[in-house]
């Protein structure tokens, strides 16, 4: 299955929450890529110890081959990133159409399949309502947008749920950091708002100082799987497959 995840504004907590999944998916015998498609600010290669020189970019710019891009940063997990560096295009503006960068990511997505025989490949998608995110929605089978319930999110939260319907894709919500007091409050909040949307509600992640001390050098997946945050993501998981 293809999953890209969104969200309007940066800082939701996106990147986090999608490297977590993919090695959590990885640990439970599932083979998983991860794309990091947020060429203007990628962030994936901070998470994994890896040292990487080819990446996505070169790949769309006919630099190198796919194979040179593809890293699997643990041995014993059927787990690969293509990680991004930053540069000043984004995905669709390297190409003279939209249908050229789209054909060039189905090729990546063909060659993984082909090769490493993958489950799911999850996208991370640059923020807010542009064409490389749209593209990426267009092609996944399911989008998750990841928001926080600051009125500034909630309002482009509900612009991109309604681009996943114009597209034909399926959308989740998930909203993270939420305040872990209230929170009997905060879920009638954004049970009511999806409601309102017609999109699904993923669930809810609260603010865990264990995550925002790794400063995204580490995966608490890895290193403190027993967090609250681990927790809630585990359930999340397997919502997110039969959602
Ligand atoms: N539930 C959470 N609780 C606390 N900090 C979080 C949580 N989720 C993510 N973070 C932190 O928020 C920051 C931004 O997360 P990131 O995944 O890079 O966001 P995005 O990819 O959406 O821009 C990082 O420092 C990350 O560790
Ligand atoms: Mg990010």
């Amino acid at each position: 299955m293809l999953l890209s995840f969104h969200s309007y504004k940066g800082g939701t907590g996106k990147t986090t929450f999608l490297s977590n999944l993919g090695v959590y998916f990885a640990q439970q015998g599932q083979k998983i890529g991860i794309i990091d498609t947020d060429v203007n600010g990628p962030g994936i290669h901070s998470l994994f110890d890896i040292n990487f020189s080819k990446t996505l970019v070169d790949f769309l710019r006919d630099e190198c081959k796919i194979s040179d891009i593809i890293y699997k940063p643990y041995e014993n997990l059927e787990f690969y990133i293509i990680p991004a560096k930053a540069c000043e295009e984004d995905i669709t503006s390297m190409f003279n159409s939209p249908t050229q960068a789209k054909d060039k990511m189905l090729e990546i997505v063909k060659f993984m399949n082909k090769n490493l025989n993958l489950d799911h490949v999850l996208f991370d998608c640059s923020p807010g309502i542009n064409k490389s995110s749209l593209l990426i929605m267009n092609i996944a089978d399911r989008a998750t947008i990841v928001s926080t319930i600051d009125v500034q999110d909630i309002r482009g939260t509900y612009i991109l749920s309604n681009m996943s319907s114009k597209l034909g894709t399926k959308a989740n919500l998930l909203f993270n950091k939420t305040p872990k007091d209230k929170s009997d409050e905060i879920n009638d909040i954004v049970a009511d708002f999806c409601k309102k949307l017609g999109t699904s509600l993923l669930g809810l992640i609260t603010f865990d100082d264990t995550v925002a001390r790794t400063w995204s050098r580490k995966l608490v997946i890895i290193e403190e799987k027993d967090c609250d945050y681990c927790q809630q993501l585990c359930n999340i998981a397997k919502k997110l497959l039969i959602s």
